[in-house]
């Protein structure tokens, strides 16, 4: 995370790094798979390829820079508010030639404005370089969406093999003393408004696991019939188990030695001391009430959480193309391992403002969001940048929704 004034030139190398990222991602996928709806609930990956583009012309040169769109029609294709992602493919959208030179047109212009902009204006959108880095996050968020589209539709990588072999550590519990801490930041010139203001909340002593729910231990809580014990889930849980008839974490098979699962494009043993992944909230939930536990609260997830640091060793940034076996990574004051990447964390919190919330610069980056649908998760997963992943970003979704890279870590009460 960004801590001082970046400079123009460093702004730039941000930039260009986030780019050659996206661009390596799709380096092996052809013009087909670019342009395939692969699920309703993922857009195309050249949608989101040209809404990159879109999105740093809105903000770069339209608002910053005061400059004209180079086509207004884009605006109509490619904001995410007025086209649900399962539309996308029939919206009149660059072809895969198209978006890549829009991409490059884009950039050349918003570098040019950012040789002329003064960053240290008391505009707060300049202020810290800030609309630089929600462009340069925005990219690298998406690139973690194409990614799961990607997962989805079975696009095979270079991935380096995972460890099947190893096996986890006993479960840990942690204990956590009452105390008063302040969630969410004033500090983080780069944070999103859903973090601010930060504020002092008072928690009760409370337990947490030292690692994330690993791979052998779903398992287990599979083979002991979990996923058709009614007592583990709640009710929405419950429904939403019964209409779509899930028996294991998506990707997750049965073979002949035990779980295989695919991993962009290849079949391998479901590796025992990883973290599970793509699990739903639901799912997160259950395997907690068959441990006798519960989620954590976000508030007791980033008590939990602080110290970790997204420039130190955690698993992110996309080149591990999954989890590693839990191990002393990421760890935070309290003794967890694995806070910052691997799987982002369900935690029991619905998506809301915190008190003293204001909507910066628009509204409908969080506040349209907030409410009961959505569940937050927390900590990044191995395919959030570094410069995303943080102490006291907040991620929300669906509580159905698996394609995430998604996990959970259990508590109790003290
Ligand atoms: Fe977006």
């Amino acid at each position: 995370m960004q801590q001082e004034t970046p400079t123009k030139r460093e702004l730039a190398a941000s930039l260009s790094r986030a780019r050659e990222a996206t661009l390596r991602l799709i380096g092996p996928v052809d013009d087909e798979q670019l342009v395939a709806q692969v699920s309703p609930i993922m857009s195309p990956l050249v949608w989101d390829l040209a809404h990159i583009g879109w999105f740093e012309e809105l903000w770069l040169v339209q608002r910053v820079g005061g400059d004209e769109s180079s086509d207004e029609r884009l605006d109509d294709v490619y904001d995410a508010f007025r086209n649900p992602r399962g539309e996308r493919s029939r919206l009149p959208i660059l072809t895969p030639p198209e978006a890549r030179a829009y991409l490059e047109s884009v950039r050349r212009h918003a570098l040019r404005v950012l040789e002329r902009v003064a960053l240290d204006h008391a505009d707060p959108l300049l202020r810290d370089g800030y609309v630089y880095g929600l462009v340069l996050q925005h990219e690298l968020q998406h690139q973690e969406t194409m990614l799961q589209t990607l997962q989805l539709s079975g696009v095979a990588y270079a991935t380096p093999p995972h460890d099947a072999l190893r096996m986890p550590p006993k479960p840990e519990d942690l204990l956590v003393p009452a105390d008063s801490f302040t969630l969410g930041t004033n500090e983080q010139p780069w944070a999103y408004d859903n973090e601010q203001p930060g504020h002092v909340v008072e928690l009760p002593a409370f337990s947490i696991e030292r690692h994330p729910v690993t791979n052998e231990r779903f398992a287990e809580f599979v083979e002991d019939g979990g996923y058709r014990k009614r007592r583990y889930w709640s009710d929405d849980g419950w429904q939403w188990l019964r209409e779509e008839r899930v028996e294991a974490p998506l990707y997750w098979q049965r073979g002949g030695g035990g779980w295989v699962r695919r991993r962009f494009g290849r079949s391998e043993p479901v590796p025992p001391a990883e973290p599970v992944q793509h699990i739903s909230f639901y799912e997160a939930e259950a395997v907690a009430a068959w441990t006798g536990k519960r989620l954590p609260t976000e508030a007791e997830w980033e008590k939990a959480a602080q110290g970790a640091n997204s420039d130190g060793d955690g698993n992110l940034g996309r080149e591990s193309f999954g989890p590693l076996p839990v191990a002393r990574r990421a760890t935070s004051l309290v003794g967890c391992d694995c806070m910052l990447g691997d799987v982002w964390e369900w935690t029991s919190s619905a998506f809301t403002g915190y008190p003293g919330f204001t909507a910066f610069p628009y509204a409908e980056y969080s506040e349209v969001f907030f409410g009961d649908e959505h569940r937050v998760l927390r900590g990044g997963s191995w395919a959030t940048d570094p410069l995303v992943a943080r102490v006291t970003f907040r991620n929300w979704d669906y509580p159905q929704r698996r394609q995430l890279f998604s996990g959970v870590r259990l508590a109790a009460d003290a």
